[in-house]
């Protein structure tokens, strides 16, 4: 791809990818370490023509992905300037779970978590939904695979609970987790699958994701055993 050797202005950037302006409508969504964008163009292009909220794909090759730039802030930084939204930004997001999990994956499609063959996100939190003038749209479609509804409710609960956020000045932190606990609440109330069954490996899965902190990991552990022993018959 011609943008390749030349990417723009940085204009994003998160745990596992840069991402850089083109022009003034385009991004180059550049992973640091060698992954093939191919599957995952594939999947944005597949949920977008069942009317899904995606950014236009343009081309994918090796770890770039060229996608239409969104405009607007991410979910995650608006709570952090309108905290007072928690609960509304927390509706919108189970609606884009409830919305996603009526899309069935492509034949062939890798699954995971067991039966089911829906399309499953697995990091559909905030700092993954743009708002924009169309309305809330989803990036970062690296992790999807296909599989039951409930593991996809599962892992954006335990990533929102585990997270930590960057560069919080210790005065603050008591009120970004009130945002916090209150945000994922309304999620839990709202959405319409059941996290519940899936936990536990849920949180075992993410636990061997290598952006994942060593504190994030020892929070997953003990969330992973909790509720293995709720499910044990008493
Ligand atoms: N299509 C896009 N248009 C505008 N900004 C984007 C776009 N995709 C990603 N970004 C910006 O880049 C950041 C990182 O992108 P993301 O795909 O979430 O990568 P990571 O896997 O590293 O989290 C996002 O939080 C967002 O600010
Ligand atoms: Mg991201």
């Amino acid at each position: 791809m011609a943008a390749r050797g030349a990417p723009g202005p940085l204009i994003g950037a998160g745990r596992a990818a840069d991402v850089y302006l083109i022009g003034a409508d385009r991004v180059l969504r550049r992973y640091r370490t060698p992954f093939d964008v191919r599957a995952e163009a594939e999947l944005m292009r597949h949920v977008g023509q069942a009317g899904y909220p995606v950014p236009v794909v343009y081309d994918a090759d090796g770890p770039d992905l060229l996608m239409e730039r969104l405009r607007g802030r991410d979910m995650l930084a608006d709570l952090a300037r309108r905290p007072w939204l928690a609960r509304r930004h927390a509706r919108t997001l189970a609606g884009l779970h409830d919305r996603l999990h009526q899309i069935v994956a492509p034949a062939g499609w890798p699954r995971a978590f067991g039966s089911g063959g829906t399309v499953l996100h697995l990091d559909l939190h905030p700092g993954n939904v743009m708002l924009t003038s169309r309305g809330p749209v989803v990036i970062d479609w690296s992790n999807a695979q296909s599989g039951p509804a409930g593991a996809d409710v599962a892992m954006a609960y335990v990533i929102m609970a585990s997270s930590e956020v960057d560069g919080l000045p210790l005065p603050v932190r008591p009120a970004v987790s009130a945002v916090r606990g209150a945000f994922v609440r309304q999620f839990l109330l709202a959405v319409r699958d059941d996290p519940g069954p899936h936990i536990a490996r849920v949180a075992r899965q993410r636990m061997t994701d290598p952006n994942v902190r060593p504190s994030e990991a020892d929070w997953l552990a003990r969330k992973a055993v909790e509720a293995e022993r709720a499910s044990e018959p008493s």
